[in-house]
């Protein structure tokens, strides 16, 4: 496949393997994106009842009470964390390693390939994974593609918007928030920093604060997602937020405006240090370049007025500070895994048996 001509039977697609959403784009045009969920059915009656084997993306949450329910990638298990460190067992490992594949197989038959291509899939990772993280990911893609490279999330965002020097890629997913300055070349180590005071760190700190104001009522962690993703904000006025918590069986209204302010801005402490260290270790000429071009993307930066409040920090903290919004946040990293799949030469790919 050395020869370029050959090329014409190659499916390139750019695959972003979030913690909560995944997004294929192929270079047939195809754009889709899945829920990262998949669900087993837990008995024969619920396997009557759905039909089949594996449900994906909202399907899956929606019929949770009759599917065994995962989350492959929940809690940075394959991604940036030792399975270890989490205390599960190899089989739990086993699971999730099998669901993470069901989901890049349902990535790929969601970017409709034919029959006579190869397929060349980018996948995007944190930017801190280890090797043996980035190894999990691409085994993931094992009987699925047929030449992988990973690349850093942040990374592929940049790429993809061809910002690749003097900028900072800010990347709010689920499980990890990726910095990464961008200055002409690769990134190497010391360009990234991984947080993981992302998407799912917030429903929990939301979880605990409507805990607090609402004691008595029940309230589950999709119905946080839910409520943050309809109304998280960091500015100072806001219009009420009001919502119903299910209380002894009956839905009560409350008043959560401070509590979503409160929580929400929890995220961005550790945003500005992370900003602050990887400006202020950088080559002193171009340090304002780059404080000035922050370029935000990932499910998280939509969160109502966190630019300004994170421009006012970076204003206190390092004199001065511009913060630009990815405009196609759900797509970015897809678009830019894609694009670096079509710029890479042979020998970048890892060719899989
Ligand atoms: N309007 C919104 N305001 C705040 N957060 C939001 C909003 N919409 C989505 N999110 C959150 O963004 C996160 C998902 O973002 P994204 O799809 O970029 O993550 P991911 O790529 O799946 O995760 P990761 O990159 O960490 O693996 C979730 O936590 C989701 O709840
Ligand atoms: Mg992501």
């Amino acid at each position: 496949m050395e020869d370029k001509d050959k090329k014409e039977g190659i499916l390139y697609i750019g695959i972003d393997l979030g913690t909560s959403r995944t997004s294929v784009a192929a270079s047939n045009g195809v754009r889709e994106t899945v829920w990262s969920y998949v669900g087993y059915p837990k008995d024969v009656v619920s396997r009557k009842l759905l039909k089949k084997d594996v449900l994906f993306g909202k399907e899956a949450v929606e019929k949770r009470l009759s599917v065994n329910l995962y989350r492959p990638f929940e809690e940075g298990i394959i991604k940036y964390k030792a399975a270890e460190d989490k205390g599960l067992t190899e089989a739990d490992i086993e699971k999730h390693m099998s669901a993470a594949k069901d989901l890049v197989r349902e990535a790929l038959r969601l970017a409709k390939p034919r029959k006579d291509e190869y397929i060349y899939g980018v996948i995007g990772s944190p930017a801190q994974a280890s090797f043996k993280n980035k190894e999990a990911i691409i085994a993931s893609t094992k009987g699925v593609l047929d030449a992988v490279m990973v690349c850093s999330e942040p990374f592929a965002v940049a790429y993809g918007l061809e910002l690749l020097e003097d900028t900072l890629v800010i990347d709010i997913g689920a499980g990890t928030v990726d910095l990464c300055r961008m200055h002409g070349t690769m990134p190497a180590e010391e360009d990234q920093l991984t947080l993981t005071t992302a998407g799912d760190w917030l429903d929990k700190q939301l979880m605990a604060l409507f805990k607090k104001k609402a004691p008595n009522a029940s309230i589950s962690i999709h119905q946080v997602k839910d409520i943050k993703e309809k109304y998280a904000f960091v500015a100072e006025t806001a219009e009420p937020i009001r919502v119903e918590f299910i209380e002894s069986g009956l839905p009560t209204v409350y008043d959560i405006t401070n509590e979503v302010r409160e929580g929400c801005r929890m995220i961005v402490p550790p945003i500005v240090q992370a900003i602050h260290k990887l400006v202020s270790t950088f080559e002193p000429d171009f340090q304002v370049k780059l404080r000035e071009n922050v370029l935000l993307g990932g499910g998280g930066s939509q969160i109502i007025g966190l630019g300004r409040v994170l421009e006012d920090a970076m204003q206190k903290m390092l004199g001065s500070g511009r913060v630009i919004q990815v405009d196609e946040p759900k797509y970015a990293g897809a678009n830019g895994a894609l694009k670096m799949a079509h710029d890479m030469p042979e020998q970048y790919w890892k060719k899989l048996g």
